[in-house]
């Protein structure tokens, strides 16, 4: 079986090194580089992950560096055709992502200084929170391309989304089709209109009260987790789904994602980072690919448009 190339994952804490294993265990990348500022954290966890492969049976190898606060070690992602953030402290219970705002946009200030230098034709792919805000700090700060740079939550919000649907309906989660879009946040936008169960609409499926209750226990899905964990955030859903994403951009694969990215003029929304579906490819988001939403989904949408977009501008400042 063929690999290529170099993907980097920047952050080894939980988020991270579960990203960096699931990429390594696709057995289709050359090399994962997972970095961090806690020295030898990120050495030692790829020592370890790499003698995970005679068992597993993968021969991509993991490559662990730690990097200095002015940027030394940041070589070791020269090449990446993929560099995935999740540099930045996560909630804690009472939190909302939002609190993380001051302390994980000079993070990622710094991360992405960094990549621009050392990794300028990287397709990037945000993770650290609050994400649509980082997605866009971001893109401010490397100064890419709009295709070249994007956000997972979607995909992670969906997958609750579907998760919650099968076990409502006790039917398997292959057989789920769900949609989240907008923000990853409180303007969350579950799709309702776009949900079918072995191709049926949900909508015939549960009572509309039913529905909200799901909808709103996907709004509230990392919180729900954060508060039993007591310490830390998810990672085991989440880390599926960046990996997900950086697996699409790698095989050019053209899949239509939920993801985080620039809108011009799509569903009539202009000039803000926004969960919506994409295609992908190997250079970033190829298109937004626009769906029919009911008149209530759409009013939802620009309006989890309107509450992020003052905040993305805010984030240049930060
Ligand atoms: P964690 O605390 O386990 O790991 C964060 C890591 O970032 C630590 O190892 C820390 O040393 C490292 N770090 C801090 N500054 C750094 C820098 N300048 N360069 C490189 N590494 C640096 O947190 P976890 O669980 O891995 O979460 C990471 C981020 O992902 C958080 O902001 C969290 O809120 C976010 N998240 C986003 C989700 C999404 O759907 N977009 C879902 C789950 C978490
Ligand atoms: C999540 O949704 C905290 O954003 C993180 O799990």
């Amino acid at each position: 079986m063929a690999r290529t190339g170099k993907v980097t994952v920047v952050g080894a804490g939980f988020y991270g090194s579960t990203t960096a294993l699931r990429l390594a265990e696709y057995d289709i990348f050359d090399e994962v580089v997972l970095t961090d500022i806690v020295e030898g954290k990120p050495e030692g966890l790829a020592l370890d992950m790499n003698q995970s492969r005679p068992v597993e049976g993968f021969e991509t190898k993991v490559t662990g560096q730690t990097t200095g606060l002015a940027g030394e070690g940041y070589e070791a992602i020269a090449g990446s055709h993929i560099v995935i953030v999740t540099a930045g402290l996560p909630r804690k219970p009472g939190m909302s992502r939002m609190d993380l705002i001051g302390v994980n946009a000079k993070i990622v200030r710094s991360v992405a200084e960094n990549v621009v230098k050392h990794a300028p034709d990287a397709v990037l792919i945000m993770v650290s929170n609050p994400l649509d805000e980082m997605t866009a700090l971001a893109a401010n700060v490397t100064g890419f391309p709009s295709h070249q740079v994007m956000g997972q939550a979607g995909m992670l919000d969906t997958a609750r989304f579907s998760n919650f649907v099968a076990e409502r309906l006790s039917v398997p989660v292959g057989s789920v089709r769900t949609l989240t879009l907008g923000s990853h946040g409180d303007t969350m936008v579950p799709v309702p209109s776009a949900c079918t169960v072995d191709g049926k609409p949900l909508t015939d499926l549960l009572p509309a009260v039913d529905i909200e209750a799901l909808v709103q226990r996907t709004r509230d899905g990392g919180a729900e987790i954060v508060k039993l964990l007591k310490t830390g955030s998810a990672y085991y859903a989440p880390s599926a789904a960046a990996a997900r994403m950086a697996r699409a951009v790698a095989e050019d694969s053209h899949a239509v994602l939920p993801v985080c990215t620039w809108m011009d003029g799509q569903y009539g929304i202009s000039g803000v980072y926004l969960g919506v579906e994409a295609e992908i490819g190997s250079a970033g988001i190829v298109r937004v690919v626009e769906r029919d939403l009911s008149e209530s989904e759409l009013a939802s949408l620009r309006a989890a448009a309107d509450a992020v977009r003052t905040k993305q501008a805010d984030v240049a400042s930060l």
